[in-house]
């Protein structure tokens, strides 16, 4: 499977070890960052893996930060992503099951590794089980979002970015 993943700078070390995990799986991996400990900003990074979903170059995403809750909200805000904020096997499952979630969101620093690890395997090998319920409920969660005019918009967040380089924010 063609997988997705993105973090921010406090799971870095995380993230890696799940891109490793994966490839020794034989999933294909697309690494969308960040890639080193330098402060930025999740939903940056939860966007490019969005897009590799929504582009079709991956099956599914991964999104991991802190807590999971940052990068997890702001994937849900791009039109044709349904991001489930997972810490248990059983939520892994019903999320691709009845929700059919395209990305999975992970608290690097809530979930022990040895449960992330299970929870994402549970989230790949689980098929999502189409019923008219589910379809309907699905597509009544998509429409929600009519606008997609900034997916593939690489400038989107310039404006944080300058803030930040400004000394804008502080930890
Ligand atoms: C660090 O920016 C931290 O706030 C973030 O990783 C996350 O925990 C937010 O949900």
């Amino acid at each position: 499977m063609k997988i997705s993943i993105g973090c921010d700078h406090i799971v870095t070390d995380i993230k890696n070890h799940i891109v490793e995990y994966l490839e020794a799986k034989g999933h294909e991996v697309i690494d969308n960052g960040t890639y080193d400990h330098i402060r930025t900003h999740y939903p940056i990074y939860g966007k490019k893996t969005a897009e590799r979903v929504i582009n079709k170059e991956a099956d599914l995403g991964i999104v991991i930060c802190g807590t999971g809750v940052g990068i997890t909200t702001s994937v849900n805000k791009i039109k044709g992503i349904r991001a489930a904020l997972v810490r248990d096997i059983t939520t892994a499952k019903y999320s691709k099951e009845e929700l059919n979630a395209n990305i999975i969101g992970i608290g690097g620093r809530i979930t022990g590794i040895g449960l992330m690890e299970e929870i994402i395997d549970t989230f790949i090998s689980t098929e999502y089980k189409e019923t008219e319920e589910n379809k309907e409920l699905i597509k009544s969660i998509d429409d929600m979002i009519e606008d997609d005019s900034y997916i593939n918009d690489e400038h989107l967040f310039d404006d944080l970015l300058e803030k930040w380089d400004r000394g804008y924010y502080h930890d």
